[in-house]
């Protein structure tokens, strides 16, 4: 009998949910067919994430399960894919002996071959990593829905002292414009409704080759054009490139969300040059201010550490302060986590565990109370929603999102076709969620422009 049910778990950032496409593209390729249950499948791999220790931690929790599993069908092949492959391929390899096959994020080509020789009873290791690997013509494997993931650079050329990123995933290289088109038009041709073009630094996209020109900003132009019914989102920016170009174009585009996640991690200059951030904090502020400017009702998200080697609360203080100025609509909050390799890991991770966790829940209040006053200033307003389906709690509810990316839930009490733009007003706000009445239908041509509420 063949060997070819193959089960994925994904764990960590987007990048690697569309890592875990490519992944089953080149295993279809191969035969190979994806199920839902560990189980009965042939081989499973675990799509890994590095950036910090509790997300290995999980990881290696979750291999204790697939060991006993291995104890009662050796036969079958168990996998780590992404960031855990590059750093740790020795200890789960060679000391902890409880994989089969150790694949690092650009030897994704080759994985049929190392899961054959994993399948022969030996380990199967690709570890390298590459200059050029984009898996440009790949075609990743997509169930139908209304979201979908693009990868359209890899890699990470910044060196945060922080980030364990660029060892794990290397050098920063950007796919063709003209094959990221492809993708979209054919996403567009399955009636999805929105695409969220993906990078580790999505700012410092380059094609150079391509006829249409080829930084970020000419992407987003040329995929915001191929269907003005679809929306168009992007995520990670790092505040050093976010040119004026970009802010222009976000603006000229309807469909391009007026929304950008640029990450601060810090509210101290001090601290931002330990990190090698490469910008100070007035010259955030003032990219904000611009991009406000720009972009009229532009809103923001972003990433913040705490208890960074050496911070003190004075420090601390000054990332409390950048938040309540920019006034988030959202943020992704983490306590700093020393990551072998890195350059702050020869730091002394001076700031206590206590420490942390106590600057870690101010700062997670501040947001809180932030987004719930930004919610309550919409009551009232009149928002555009793309419906998604049913919410998550009740069918008596639908549930969608809004060009900023927030959620909103209508009543059922029409009935409403997930992928339809609706106009609705807004009744009822806490900090995660907003309420509101459907008001009408928004017809949203492929060759509009896009209407706002
Ligand atoms: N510790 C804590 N947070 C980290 N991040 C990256 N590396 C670390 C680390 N070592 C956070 C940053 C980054 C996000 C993806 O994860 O805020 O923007
Ligand atoms: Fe890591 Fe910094 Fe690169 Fe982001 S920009 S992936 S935080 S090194």
């Amino acid at each position: 009998m063949q060997k070819n049910k193959v089960y994925i778990e994904t764990y960590g950032c987007q990048m690697n949910v569309a890592d875990t496409e490519i992944v089953l593209g080149v295993l279809k390729n191969q035969g190979y067919v994806a199920s839902d249950n560990a189980e009965n499948a042939d081989v499973i791999l675990l799509n890994t994430c590095s950036i910090r220790e509790n997300a290995e931690q999980r990881i290696y929790g979750r291999l204790g399960n697939f060991k006993a599993l291995k104890t009662k069908k050796p036969e079958v092949v168990v996998g780590i894919l992404g960031c855990m492959a590059e750093r740790l391929r020795k200890d789960l390899i060679e000391e902890k002996k409880i994989v089969d096959l150790v694949v690092g994020p650009d030897e994704y080509r080759r994985l049929p071959e190392y899961i054959d020789v994993a399948f022969n009873g030996d380990k199967g290791i690709g570890v390298k990593l590459s200059r050029t690997e984009t898996y440009d013509d790949i075609e990743p494997h997509r169930e139908d829905g209304l979201s979908a993931w693009i990868s359209v650079m890899r890699g990470c050329d910044k060196f945060c002292t922080f980030c364990v990123v660029p060892y794990t995933r290397g050098r920063e290289r950007s796919r063709s414009l003209e094959s990221i088109v492809k993708e979209v038009e054919s996403l567009s041709a399955r009636r999805f409704k929105e695409v969220t073009l993906l990078g580790q630094n999505v700012n410092s996209y380059s094609d150079e080759n391509s006829a249409t020109g080829g930084d970020f900003a000419d992407l987003l132009a040329a995929v915001a054009k191929v269907d003005r019914s679809m929306r168009v989102r992007f995520t990670t920016s790092h505040p050093q490139d976010l040119s004026d170009k970009l802010l222009y174009t976000i603006a000229e585009h309807p469909n391009l969300c007026n929304y950008i996640h640029l990450p601060v991690q810090s509210g101290s200059n001090r601290i931002l040059e330990l990190m090698n951030r490469t910008y100070t904090v007035e010259h955030y502020l003032e990219l904000i201010e611009r991009a406000k400017r720009i972009i009229p009702g532009v809103s923001f998200s972003t990433d913040i550490i705490a208890g960074f080697p050496t911070e003190t609360w004075e420090d601390h203080f000054a990332t409390l302060d950048v938040m309540q100025n920019v006034r988030y609509d959202g943020a992704y909050m983490f306590k700093y986590s020393p990551r072998e390799g890195t350059k702050a890991y020869r730091m002394e991770d001076d700031v206590t565990e206590e420490m942390k966790t106590k600057r870690l829940q101010e700062i997670i209040e501040a947001q809180q109370s932030i987004s719930f006053e930004k919610n309550q200033e919409l009551i009232d307003k009149e928002e555009v929603v793309l419906v998604e389906g049913y919410s998550r709690k009740s069918d008596d509810f639908y549930a969608g999102r809004t060009d900023s990316n927030k959620v909103v839930i209508i009543s059922a009490d029409k009935e409403i076709q997930p992928g339809t733009y609706v106009k609705v007003k807004i009744n009822k706000a806490t900090h995660a969620t907003l309420f509101g009445k459907f008001l009408s239908e928004v017809q949203i041509e492929k060759e509009n422009i896009v209407l706002s509420a």
